[in-house]
């Protein structure tokens, strides 16, 4: 009746930015990601027929209705498909700062189609937890495995869920986050990608989908940092470019944000071999190997001024505690 999930972020290297489906939240592209040690959620989901109403605690506070609607919703979307009618009380704790662009809503997804299924003594496979995160969150769909994993499209809710790509690669890759802003984000990723469709990029950027997936797996095969770095800068990037160009154009950028952006440049151009990439929020990350870490760490430490830096590297797929 009661069952506690952990499940892991992760960081896109080949981003989704864009929905086939709404409601199934199929993508309209693939994508690739690394799960990450360093930021996870823990969720408690416990059924109970005596319980009298349906609540939502996150990081101990209770959440009132508007903050617990898209919670409940999911809860009982997946209560509709499986049959079950009960109330229930779902206990979170993100160890993630909430909406910066650091993807808290794929481990928080991850962990809670995980315990849902778990407290309802549902035998899923992790091919289903995946499909059924993916009706969460998008991003949720990658965190159910650790290492690298891709999201394939599909082309239906049977079709579209996660695969690992490598569980536990052993390669020397670390992502530095660089929480320049953990204010909450003003544009949610689902109004965002809708509105990057406009864009004239767009179209061509979702044409080469199939290639950038495929020269990634090949990157990671070989243990390529470099082609990593190149092919995940480009696809953020590509995305940055479809917001900036949309009808109307936004921007998730910070200053702070170019100024990261620019560091890493220089610190390339000085032989400092390190890339970044930058989701729905302010916030960057450095994918660079352990020989530069200490030193690319007190460079942003230099240049840029109250950056809390976290550092990560590959996290393991969904567990239940
Ligand atoms: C930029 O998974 O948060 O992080 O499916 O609408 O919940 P919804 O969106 P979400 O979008 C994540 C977008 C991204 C890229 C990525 O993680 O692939």
């Amino acid at each position: 009746m009661k069952k506690t999930a952990r499940a892991h972020t992760n960081i896109a290297l080949i981003k989704y930015w864009g929905k086939a489906n709404q409601a199934l939240k199929t993508p309209l592209m693939s994508s690739l990601s690394m799960t990450l040690d360093a930021f996870y959620t823990d969720t408690t989901f416990e059924h109970d027929s005596s319980l009298t109403e349906d609540t939502f605690i996150l990081n101990d506070q209770e959440q009132g209705p508007e903050e617990s609607k898209r919670v409940f919703n999911y809860i009982h979307l997946l209560q509709e498909k499986f049959g079950f009618n009960d109330h229930f009380i779902i206990k979170s704790t993100n160890h993630v700062p909430t909406s910066a662009g650091l993807a808290s809503s794929a481990s928080a997804f991850a962990a809670l189609a995980t315990s849902f299924a778990a407290s309802y003594d549902l035998d899923l496979s992790r091919k289903d937890l995946s499909r059924l995160a993916r009706l969460g969150s998008g991003s949720a769909t990658r965190s159910i495995y650790g290492g690298f994993v891709e999201w394939q499209k599909g082309i239906d809710d049977a079709s579209s869920y996660a695969i690992p790509i490598d569980e536990n690669p052993d390669l020397d890759l670390s992502l530095l986050a660089l929480e320049v802003d953990t204010k909450q984000k003003k544009i949610s990723s689902t109004k965002g990608m809708k509105l990057a469709q406009t864009s004239p990029f767009y179209q061509p950027w979702l044409a080469r989908n199939k290639q950038e997936i495929a020269e990634l797996k090949q990157a990671i095969k070989e243990k390529d940092f470099t082609k990593i770095g190149k092919l995940s800068e480009l696809s953020a990037n590509e995305m940055h470019a479809c917001n900036l160009t949309a009808n109307e154009p936004f921007t998730y950028f910070e200053p702070e944000t170019i100024k990261a952006i620019k560091l890493v440049e220089d610190l390339r151009k000085q032989g400092i071999e390190c890339y970044y990439t930058i989701d729905a929020g302010p916030n960057v990350k450095i994918l660079c190997t352990l020989r530069n870490r200490k030193e690319i760490i007190s460079a942003v430490q230099k240049s840029l001024t109250n950056v809390k830096i976290v550092v990560a590297s590959f996290g393991p797929g969904v567990t239940l505690l």
